[in-house]
């Protein structure tokens, strides 16, 4: 599978912290990790920790773990982490503020709240109230005669009233001011119009309605509120749709067009299409559990939010290149997923000049009528079935040559299934199509499957050799300048949070001395703890730092570190920090080179009485 996407959208809101500290240690107290994380997700101990399946990517076998001590988590696979209040912001997709009050409303206490949060909170509340007016003021336009035009263009669609009402559909004028000047008579501001995304604002500072003369689609969250819209034209001009920007309230990585609706179908799967006009038509023929991305990939975040209502989700993208490209694409997301996946391939349809047309789900049904729809979903094949499909499609399998080359193609995506049943099943599949013997293929196979081995262990061994890389945090914002000292500060952190009796009374450390600005921060925010009487803990920091930062955070701290030792340890990390922050100092900066190889040394040297396994 592919990285966890750590995306602009991370930190949610930018809110500082503002809830007393006495107030967060007593929450994080009462909020045990265990607990907490125990309700979403099959926790079993191994040793001192606890592991289950990441709720934050797809797989099969659990590296996600929970570590009662630290009271945080950390997944092994995407390498997200942090304490209770990041888990609850990640899995209820909450801001740090409202994760403090969920967690509260849990541990059943009062959240002391400030003047900024609230607000924070009415403005978003605002967007949405506004959003909603807007839907229902477009929805309500559909019925005038001025929405004729839309409601023409449904009609020619054969979108049915019912089904309109159902979505909310509605209808975006032909003028520039038309919401804007409802809206602001219910009392909404310019302002708020304008971060909500549905009005633009022009050169002299004026503003207009984002959306005009469109058949509007609201995208309704699975908490029901209206988070953004869509709107396609009437006609063939461009751009076809037009989508609400990103706001406090919508960021579209997050948020897949009718869930809300397909999350109550009684249906066994989740069919995921394309295009809004395909949802609305496949809900109408009785397939009310299909949803789109709205011309995006499927992202991670969606699947996370998919796999809370279904185990099994069926893809039905169009049957022209752009859909193939994004069939490959959400396989390779959900490959080794806990998800059942299949593939619903449209038909190419026969003109009557012969010529094949290609059809989406929304003209297929047109075309051939729900009984049809519902064969092809049942007979819809699994995502090893469509990509040899597709590889037998490049090739002339009356060829020889040309079977030689599909031959060596399969293989090697034969060679990447993990089951050996599996592989052999379509081992023998793959062998029928290119009229080749079983036996030859399964060598075929097995030699792709030992290259793909060799591969990956030559993979791991470069990375061994070469562990800088590693030692690297995963988002380039925060690289390390300087890896030898990076490392000692790593390692002062993971002291103070183990035991922090070994630290002197007076500040050991000046943020200025650590050459990574993020460790150093850190470790500033973690000695106000201490120095106000609390244990240093990452939990707390949940509103300080970004879910990256705390990412890297806790993935630190899954290395090693032995208190026994703490005292000299501590000594010699504040050495090496001084050390190079002196270099630095003196010679402008250190060369970066020479600080990669003199870890090396060092690193071997000071690993050997403080380190266990
Ligand atoms: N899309 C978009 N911007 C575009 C084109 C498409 O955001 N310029 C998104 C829309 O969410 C759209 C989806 O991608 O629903 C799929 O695109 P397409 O198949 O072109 O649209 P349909 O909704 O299927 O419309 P139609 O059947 O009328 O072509
Ligand atoms: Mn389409």
């Amino acid at each position: 599978m592919t990285d966890c996407d750590f995306g602009k959208t991370d930190r949610k809101g930018v809110v500082p912290l503002s809830f007393p500290q006495n107030f967060l240690d007593e929450l994080t107290a009462r909020s045990d990790i265990v607990d907490v994380v125990g309700n979403y997700v099959q926790l079993t101990r191994r040793g001192t920790n606890l592991f289950g399946l990441c709720p934050f990517h797809s797989e099969k076998t659990g590296s996600f773990s929970v570590s009662p001590d630290k009271q945080i988590y950390y997944c092994f696979g995407c390498k997200k982490g942090g304490g209770v209040i990041n888990f609850i912001m990640e899995e209820e997709n909450l801001s740090f503020p409202d994760a403090v009050r969920f967690l509260a409303k849990r541990a059943n206490m009062e959240v002391p709240e400030e003047e900024g949060d609230r607000e924070a909170g009415r403005r978003r509340q605002r967007l949405l109230d506004l959003n909603r007016d807007a839907a229902r003021f477009y929805h309500q336009m559909l019925q005038q005669p001025e929405g004729r035009a839309v409601q023409d263009y449904l009609d020619r669609r054969q979108i049915k009233k019912a089904t309109a009402v159902n979505f909310g559909l509605g209808a975006s004028l032909d003028r520039w001011d038309a919401l804007i000047t409802a809206m602001t008579h219910k009392g909404y501001t310019k302002a708020e119009l304008l971060s909500a995304g549905l009005a633009v604002q022009n050169k002299n500072g004026g503003i207009y309605d984002k959306f005009r003369n469109r058949l509007m689609f609201p995208v309704i969250d699975v908490r029901g509120d209206v988070v953004a819209f869509g709107g396609r034209v009437l006609d063939k001009s461009e751009p076809k749709y037009m989508n609400s920007s990103e706001t406090p309230v919508y960021s579209k990585r997050r948020e897949l067009y009718a869930l809300n609706l397909a999350k109550k179908s009684k249906r066994p799967n989740i069919i995921l299409c394309e295009g809004n006009i395909d949802v609305v038509t496949l809900h109408q023929a009785g397939f009310d559990n299909a949803v789109a991305s709205m011309g995006t990939a499927l992202t991670q975040e969606q699947t996370r939010l998919l796999s809370r209502y279904t185990k099994e989700l069926v893809l039905c993208y169009d049957n022209d290149n752009a859909g193939k490209i994004a069939t490959e694409r959400a396989l390779q997301i959900l490959n080794n997923s806990e998800f059942a996946v299949r593939v619903l391939q449209l038909p190419n349809r026969r003109m009557d000049d012969g010529t094949m047309a290609k059809q989406d789900a929304d003209d297929f049904i047109k075309n051939f009528g729900s009984g049809a729809f519902e064969r092809l979903l049942s007979g819809s094949e699994n995502g090893i079935e469509f990509r040899l499909a597709q590889t037998a499609g490049k090739y002339d399998l009356t060829d020889d040559q040309q079977r030689l080359g599909y031959a060596e193609e399969v293989s090697a995506l034969l060679a990447g299934l993990e089951s050996p049943v599996e592989r052999d099943i379509y081992t023998v599949r793959a062998a029928e199509a290119a009229k080749l013997t079983p036996e030859a293929m399964r060598l075929e196979v097995q030699r792709a499957f030992k290259r793909r081995l060799s591969k990956e262990k030559r993979a791991r061994e470069r990375r061994e050799l070469n562990p800088t890389m590693e030692l690297q945090p995963k988002v380039r914002a925060m690289h390390y300048t300087n890896v030898r000292s990076a490392m000692a500060e790593e390692g002062v952190l993971r002291l103070l949070l183990l035991d922090d009796s070994l630290f002197p009374a007076e500040l050991p450390l000046r943020e200025d001395e650590f050459s990574s600005p993020l460790l150093g921060k850190v470790f500033s925010l973690l000695w106000q703890q201490k120095e106000q009487g609390s244990a240093p803990r990452l939990t707390s920091l949940a509103g300080e730092l970004s879910g990256e930062e705390m990412s890297h955070m806790t993935n630190l701290c899954q290395k090693p570190e032995s208190v026994a030792n703490g005292r000299q340890a501590l000594t010699d990390y504040i050495t090496v920090i001084r050390g190079e922050a002196e270099k630095r100092a003196g010679a402008g900066l250190v060369d970066p080179l020479l600080a990669v190889t003199e870890k090396f040394k060092d690193q071997k040297k000071s690993n050997g009485g403080k380190q266990h396994g």
